[in-house]
């Protein structure tokens, strides 16, 4: 097992502008600072990359827009074997033209952005052969699926820049639902989903009791593009905050056209690496019928909005407004903690605009959609404090090389590849709670490998409030002084990571090992 190399230097910090900034006094200095302006300015060699191409942002409306939603591309079923699912999957650098005059210099699989959706039903045995023609190590994740912990894309399982593997695992009854697969290498994780590698999962059941419903799928990705069409690297800020682009696109589009008519079932994922989406269809109502595990027990009828925070997922269902009216897919203003140019609320801003044509089926939705069994009896008990804060002192054990003075911490710690945070056993009922005790006023958004759990209640300062409805769910967002106590069973031995899923967060140390054992 190796890492990537770890570099240790020695800084000076300064707190000169109290939480909001705290700049560098080395080489970072005009970096931080130039992380501050709203005009898309960057400062230099964030990563060190040696990133030359322009600082400054492209403008939204030069990406087209107004176009028909792409259907996302499928990955190609290669098996003939009923149950088998067979398939190839590449990890390049690939030349999209996203921008007219442009080319931008993305990093994707299988030449799509996003990648090809994965179709498989429960049961089925899966069996990807991954190849890394990108430049440096990657893995891939298979998220929201409890698969063996060999196959789960750990970031010591790497596959060398040229290298090639063979995933495989079968996909557990129970596991329908609308999951996703991205990289997870060490410290890297960030920049390859940003560059543009992610791709939908959708596992099916024979049994769907909602299968007679139509299907669209609105996977929400975010980008960054800057005047040349390149994609910068992360500043300061993104390393702070979680990287938000000025793009948000839905299955690789700008603001297109989705066409409703009579009943649809939506699935909805939130790629990207760090913004909150907090939808609706403008004040139109839908029913939440499932999350991140797959259906809920009954529908939550009459909802006007869901919150995703990165890598959650729901599907909902959609009546067409029988008057025909057209609607909007929007995320409504949210505030999740960020500061500095993205302080206070997101702007409200329209993801598609939804053509209505009257007249199409209409489906009820059934009133009981799967049994969800409640975990009792947990015999594990773990807390897990999620922490960040300005390190204003001298800080010999920050080995990461990304520009930030700000450290993420579970537990008090900084991730290590090597070392166990906690231990589990293997399909007993654990009861978790998560703290998130940031200083800055984040909301955390945690995850954890392996399986799905259920939440059991929330309490923010005191106040205690029971979960309402039984769901499962493999993200969770935390509020600044907020605690949650979960419960899960993981199923499959070995190791498992769990981290805030605010991807910056995650390569910089946010992040902790479960080892489950017989
Ligand atoms: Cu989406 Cu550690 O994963
Ligand atoms: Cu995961
Ligand atoms: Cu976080």
């Amino acid at each position: 097992m190796s890492n990537t190399p770890i570099k240790r230097r020695k800084i000076v910090f300064g707190l000169a502008g109290g939480l909001l900034l705290s700049p560098f006094m080395d080489r970072n200095q005009a970096f931080a600072m130039g992380g501050m302006s709203m005009d898309g300015m960057h400062g230099e060699e964030a990563d060190g990359s040696g990133y030359k191409g322009a600082k400054t942002l492209m403008p939204v409306s030069a990406m087209p827009s107004g176009l028909p939603l792409p259907k996302l591309p499928v990955l190609a079923n290669r098996s003939r074997k009923a149950g088998v699912f067979k398939a190839k999957l590449v990890a390049a650098p690939s030349r999209m033209l996203l921008v007219p005059g442009f080319q931008t210099e993305a990093l994707c699989y299988n030449s799509t952005m996003p990648g090809p959706l994965i179709e498989a039903y429960e049961g089925d045995l899966v069996e990807v052969e991954f190849f890394n023609r990108l430049h440096e190590r990657s893995t891939v994740h298979w998220h929201g699926l409890a698969v063996p912990s060999d196959q789960d894309g750990a970031p010591e399982d790497f596959i060398e820049a040229g290298g090639k593997r063979l995933y495989h695992f079968t996909l557990p009854k129970g596991s329908a639902g609308t999951h996703w697969y991205h990289p997870h290498p060490h410290m890297i994780t960030a920049s390859q989903v940003y560059r543009g590698l992610a791709g939908g999962i959708i596992v099916r059941a024979k049994d769907d009791p909602l299968q007679a419903i139509p299907e669209q799928n609105l996977l929400i990705s975010d980008l960054r593009l800057a005047t040349d069409g390149g994609i910068p690297p992360n500043d300061r800020e993104d390393w702070m905050n979680g990287r938000e682009g000025q793009f948000v696109l839905v299955n690789g589009a700008n603001q297109p056209r989705i066409s409703l008519t009579g009943t649809q079932r939506w699935r909805i994922w939130n790629a990207s690496n760090a913004r909150y989406l907090r939808l609706s269809l403008g004040g139109h109502p839908f029913s939440l019928v499932a999350t991140d595990g797959g259906l809920l027990g009954a529908p939550i009828e009459n909802q006007t909005e869901i919150l995703l925070t990165p890598a959650q997922r729901a599907e909902i269902v959609v009546h067409a407004p029988e008057n025909g009216q057209a609607l909007e897919l929007v995320a409504e203003p949210y505030d999740r903690g960020a500061m500095g140019r993205l302080k206070g609320l997101s702007p409200r801003r329209v993801l598609a605009d939804i053509d209505v044509t009257p007249g199409g089926k209409h489906f009820e939705v059934p009133a009981v959609l799967r049994p969800i069994e409640p975990l009792e009896n947990p015999t594990g008990h773990h807390t897990s404090v999620f922490s960040d804060f300005v390190d204003t002192e001298n800080n010999p054990e920050n080995i990461y090389e990304h520009p930030t003075d700000m450290l993420f911490l579970v537990n008090g710690q900084v991730y290590d590849i090597e070392r166990i945070d906690v231990e589990a056993k293997l399909g007993a009922v654990e009861e978790w709670t998560l703290v998130n005790a940031s200083s800055m006023g984040m909301q955390h958004p945690f995850h954890i490998h392996g399986g799905q759990f259920q939440v059991i209640e929330r309490s923010l300062f005191g106040e205690v409030t029971p979960e309402p409805y039984l769901a499962w769910r493999d993200t969770l967002n935390l509020l600044p002084g907020e605690s949650a106590t979960i419960r899960m069973r993981i199923d499959e031995p070995g190791k498992r990571m769990f981290h805030c899923h605010i991807l910056e967060h995650e390569d910089l140390g946010m992040m902790a090992n479960l080892m489950v054992s017989p």
